[in-house]
């Protein structure tokens, strides 16, 4: 990931590419995605301002992320989005039914037949469910496009996120290397997987690393 003259670290540009293209739909993001407590919608530009307030002075939160810029500048935000909302990109805003709060974005791409998916919460909304409400509305929509599951990639202390996936049926797969500069070169990521056919979906099961358990 390199620094700019600005000081913020942003992926590769082949990187996105690859972490960001899917799905040459251009409605892919249109309709929004409800549950009962959250509406998934597209990314706007004028996000970048709650998402500043929720991940400007969350470094931790941040690094949890392979593709979220550290600082986490107003400047650099509104890249991260302008990125995430071009035609065919899938990545939500994670509101707040009742009075459209942003709490967090999710988004998925990568393989047609098994995308990864992404998802952050801002600190103030943690714990609440909300990040596995968004994961559970995200994997109905890639099962209707026909994928045949889904796949995560969670750092080993990050108990939280493999917890989320555990509840949605994901299962711990091993562990992989990926080159991280910002934790300093390689590192160890845990692989999560949720098959659609073996009705993995809807089952909670522990899917943690060796590591947090
Ligand atoms: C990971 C993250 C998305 C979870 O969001 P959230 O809305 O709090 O998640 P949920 O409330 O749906 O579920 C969290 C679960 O983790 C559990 N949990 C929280 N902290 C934990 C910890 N330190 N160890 C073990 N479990 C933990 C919660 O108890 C809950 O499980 P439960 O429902 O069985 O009690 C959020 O912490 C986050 O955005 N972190 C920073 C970015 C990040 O890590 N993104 C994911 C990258 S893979």
């Amino acid at each position: 990931m390199p620094s700019r003259a600005d000081g913020v670290r942003h992926p590769h540009a082949e990187e996105l590419r690859i972490g960001l293209q899917v799905w040459d739909t251009p409605a892919m993001t249109d309709a929004a995605l409800r549950s009962r407590r959250l509406a998934l919608r597209p990314l706007r530009e004028q996000d970048a301002e709650p998402l500043v307030v929720l991940l400007g002075d969350d470094r931790d939160a941040v690094l949890q992320m392979s593709h979220m810029p550290w600082p986490c500048t107003p400047a650099a935000a509104r890249e991260w989005i302008a990125l995430r909302t071009r035609p065919g990109t899938t990545s939500f805003a994670i509101t707040r039914a009742d009075d459209d709060a942003f709490l967090g974005s999710i988004g998925f791409g990568g393989l047609r037949e098994m995308p990864s998916v992404g998802y952050w919460i801002g600190r103030p909304f943690w714990n609440q469910g909300y990040a596995t409400e968004a994961l559970q509305l995200v994997i109905a929509r890639v099962r209707g496009l026909g994928a045949k599951g889904l796949q995560a990639e969670t750092f080993p202390e990050n108990a939280a996120s493999a917890r989320v996936l555990a509840k949605c049926g994901f299962r711990y797969r091993g562990v992989g290397r990926r080159n991280y500069p910002p934790r300093g070169g390689l590192v160890q990521v845990c692989v999560h997987i949720l098959h659609f056919a073996t009705r993995d979906a809807g089952r909670t099961r522990e899917s943690s690393c060796p590591s947090t358990t």
